[in-house]
This record gives structure tokens, C-alpha cells and sequence, in this order.
């Protein structure tokens, strides 16, 4: 077990949500945070060098398939949270699409307890808002609202009609916070479709989804949450409508948040050129005009936070023909220094800006109280510190039981020296502790 008394010197510590960017000691003892300041001793701590590194709240991911239970063969609880440690994550929600659907309190209790042996991540289980995702009758929000869970989605499925959704959010409102995350994806439009429409599809031969498959329901959705004034979180947006539908409803004040992922911050339609079944996802990579917006939009505050819609597959169902292969790619262990490479170093998003995209932004979607921040004495010590100029290449094997990454054989520019989980180190050096 690592020291709990841990002094990091000399970082950069860049803390979005208190609005701090400065060098600093930070004194870490017994799970909190017990002193901040500059030429701090810390006695008997353990002294972690910070010198030209950053240190910054532990990231939070509101959009994570951990697959446990029933796809351990992709990934569990213990290996999601591994790789989430690696990526420099303190907080994951996984989402309910697992074998039994997470659409009750004791599925959520057993997400917990396998979370808690793992002891990798503090792990915020995503309910159902449909029995069995399927859309049709109302999974047990009530008592798993009770049971502490805050975000409810259908992930993997959009909820078929605008009554069911209605009813979610209505009767979400009566529970204080509790947020419906919301994958947008027209079925009718979508279904059996491999990509998205385009001249790209047409070259391809694959068939192709519009993005009114996804701008439709963004649409519905936004306006039953203006009837009904429960919370409507947007996930994954992957089309420039989107991004204009989300800040016309922000404008409008309505309760609304929405996440992208890093892969669609990065890749367009054209990257399928090679029929690469890890780039195939869903939503599907939309054109350079949908990236940028989504790139601006992160930017400028539209959209709230970096998600990575972390999805491991096994390698033989990814190997098959481009149309068979599941949609889905991983993304913990590289979401940080996507992050850096592709917005920060380009000077798109300020590091500041990025790194609340990536921790206080999405703790305070979750309501993970102790993530995010701020990095002030009392609060507890979940943290990360980072490199921001080492240079890496992603590719397998990956810390996740699954190796199905878009990003591989990319150079990448920024990595995890320590992750820091309620005062402990679960990596320290870039090297896990347990
Ligand atoms: O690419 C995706 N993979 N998108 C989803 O919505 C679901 C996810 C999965 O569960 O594999
Ligand atoms: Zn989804």
C-alpha cells in the first residue's frame, strides 16, 4: 500500500474549478489535502518531484462500458478501473448496458461492491431508464435514485419515443439532481448503417446514417426538457446541429449538458478509408465541418466535458468484416493525451479549459462531490500528475482487457506519472502500485 503522506513539489498546479494556475506544493496526508502553498516541508512525507510537470484534480469520466456484469470476457470492473488509474481517472460511471442491465438497485449494489474490492476508482454506476434498455416501460429510477445513483441512460440505445422520455424526465425531476443522459440516435434513420452519410460512405460502399439521425432526437429532447424542466444531458455529440441545438438551449436557460468524446474531437469519416473497425463507432466519425464545431464548441463551453464512451470489444469480434464488427473503441488510458495533442498543443482549447473538460466539469454533472476539485486543504486528495510534453505511441497491449483502440500507432504528446485515489497512490512513476 502506498504512503499515505505525500508531498508533491513544485508542480504546476492548474485547478479549473478555484480558477488556479500556478506552482505550488501540495501536501497530501490520510486521504486529504492538508496544506497547499509554495516551499512547504512536509516532515516525513514522501516527496514526489512536480518540477515542469502539472498536477490537476483526478479525472472523471461520465461515459464509461466497464461490461461487468455478463461481457467480462471485454472488460471488468477491476481491469475498466485499472485502466481508468492509468489514464489518470479517480471517478468512471459506468453505463447500464451490461447482461443483467443495470435497471435495478441490487445490479447497481453489485457494480459497487466489485468497484469497492478493486479499489482502482471510485466507480458512480449509470441506471437504466428502461427495464431491460428496451424502451418501453420505466426501469426502477425511484429506488435507485434512493440508492444514490444520479445519471440514468439507455446508452448503446436511444429511448424510442418522446412519451417514455417525457415521463423520465418528469419523473426525474422529482429526485433532487438526478440528470437523463441520453444517447440521440434516431433508429429509423440508423439502423444497419455503418457510417455516416457522405460523399465518404458513397466512395466506401458503406452504408451511411445522416446526422439528422442524431439532430432529430437532440431536438426532441431538448424540447421535452423545456416541457417537463427535468435535466437532459446530451452524450457523445457528434454533429456541428447538435452543437448549435445545445447552445441555443443553454441560451434559452433550460438544464442541459453535453459531452464528446475524444475520438470525435480527432477523426472524420474519411479515417475509415482503411476499413479500420476500431474507428467504427456510434455515433458514427462525421465529416471535418462536425469535428471543428465539436472542437469549438468544447472550447467555448457549449459542451461541458471530454467523455470517453470507453467501449472494449473482444479482438475477434473486432477482426470481422467491417458491417459485423460491434461499434466501439477504448479510451481511458489515452483521453488525456488526445486531449493535449489535438486541442491543447494546436492552441484549440486552453490546458486550463481541457483539463475542466476532463475532471471538474463532469464531477459536477455526476455530483462526485469529491472529484473535480477543488485542490484546497480539507477536500479530499484525488488527483493527477502528468507530464505534458512526454512523448508516447499508443498501441496494445493496453491495461484494459480489450485492445480495440482507434488511436493506435498515433503519437501522442503528455502522460500519467501519478494517479492519487482518496490520498494513495494507484500509479505512481506511470507504474501501477497494486
Ligand atoms: O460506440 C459505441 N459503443 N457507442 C455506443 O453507444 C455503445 C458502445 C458500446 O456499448 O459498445
Ligand atoms: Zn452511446
Amino acid at each position: 500500500m502506498a504512503s499515505p503522506d505525500l508531498l508533491f513539489r513544485g508542480a504546476r498546479v492548474i485547478d479549473p474549478r478555484a480558477g488556479r494556475d500556478e506552482v505550488a506544493d501540495v501536501h497530501v496526508r490520510d486521504g486529504i489535502v492538508v496544506d497547499v502553498g509554495s516551499g512547504l516541508d512536509g516532515a516525513s512525507a514522501e516527496i514526489v518531484e512536480g518540477d515542469g510537470l502539472v498536477l490537476t484534480p483526478g479525472l472523471v469520466d461520465i461515459h464509461t462500458h466497464l461490461r461487468e456484469p455478463g461481457f467480462e470476457q471485454k472488460e471488468t470492473i477491476e481491469t475498466g478501473t485499472r485502466a481508468a488509474a492509468a489514464g489518470g481517472y479517480t471517478a468512471v460511471a459506468p453505463m447500464a448496458n451490461t447482461d443483467p442491465v443495470a435497471d435495478d438497485a441490487s445490479v447497481i449494489a453489485e457494480v459497487r461492491a466489485a468497484a469497492a474490492r478493486a479499489g482502482l476508482a471510485d466507480v458512480f454506476p449509470v441506471g437504466a431508464i428502461t427495464k431491460g434498455l428496451e424502451g418501453e416501460v420505466l426501469a426502477e429510477i425511484g429506488e435507485m435514485a434512493a440508492a444514490g445513483v444520479r445519471v440514468f441512460s439507455d446508452d448503446g440505445r436511444c429511448v424510442p419515443t418522446a412519451r417514455t422520455l417525457r415521463n423520465a424526465l418528469t419523473y426525474a425531476r422529482a429526485f433532487d439532481d438526478v440528470v437523463i443522459a441520453e444517447h440521440c440516435e434516431d433508429a429509423s434513420l440508423s439502423r444497419g448503417q455503418q457510417m455516416h452519410e457522405g460523399i465518404s460512405s458513397s466512395s466506401l460502399g458503406l452504408a451511411g446514417q445522416p446526422g439528422a439521425a442524431e439532430d432529430a432526437i437532440v431536438y426532441r429532447d431538448i424540447e421535452l426538457a423545456r416541457l417537463t424542466g427535468g435535466r437532459l444531458h446530451i452524450c457523445h455529440v457528434s454533429s456541428a446541429r447538435s452543437v448549435e441545438l445545445v447552445r441555443r438551449a443553454k441560451a434559452d436557460g433550460l438544464r442541459i449538458s453535453a459531452e464528446v468524446t475524444p475520438h470525435h474531437l480527432v477523426f472524420i469519416d474519411e479515417d475509415l478509408r482503411t476499413y479500420d473497425t476500431n474507428k467504427k463507432v456510434n455515433p458514427p466519425l462525421r465529416t471535418e465541418a462536425d469535428r471543428d464545431a465539436l472542437r469549438e464548441g468544447l472550447a467555448d463551453g457549449t459542451i461541458d466535458a471530454i467523455a470517453t464512451d470507453h467501449a472494449p470489444h473482444a479482438v475477434e469480434e473486432k477482426e470481422a468484416e467491417f458491417d459485423r464488427a460491434p461499434p466501439g473503441t477504448i479510451g481511458l488510458e489515452t483521453a488525456l493525451a488526445v486531449a493535449l495533442t489535438d486541442l491543447v498543443a494546436p492552441g484549440l482549447v486552453s490546458l486550463p479549459r481541457a483539463l475542466e473538460s476532463l475532471s471538474s466539469a463532469p464531477a459536477l454533472i455526476l455530483g462526485a462531490r469529491d472529484h473535480g476539485g477543488p485542490i484546497e486543504v480539507g477536500r479530499p486528495a484525488n488527483l493527477v500528475l502528468f507530464d505534458p510534453e512526454e512523448r508516447w505511441t499508443a498501441e496494445p497491449p493496453f491495461v484494459s482487457r480489450s485492445r480495440n483502440s482507434a488511436f493506435i500507432g498515433r503519437e501522442l504528446r503528455g502522460r500519467v506519472r501519478s494517479t492519487v485515489l482518496h490520498g494513495e497512490l494507484t500509479i505512481a512513476e506511470g507504474k501501477a502500485t497494486r
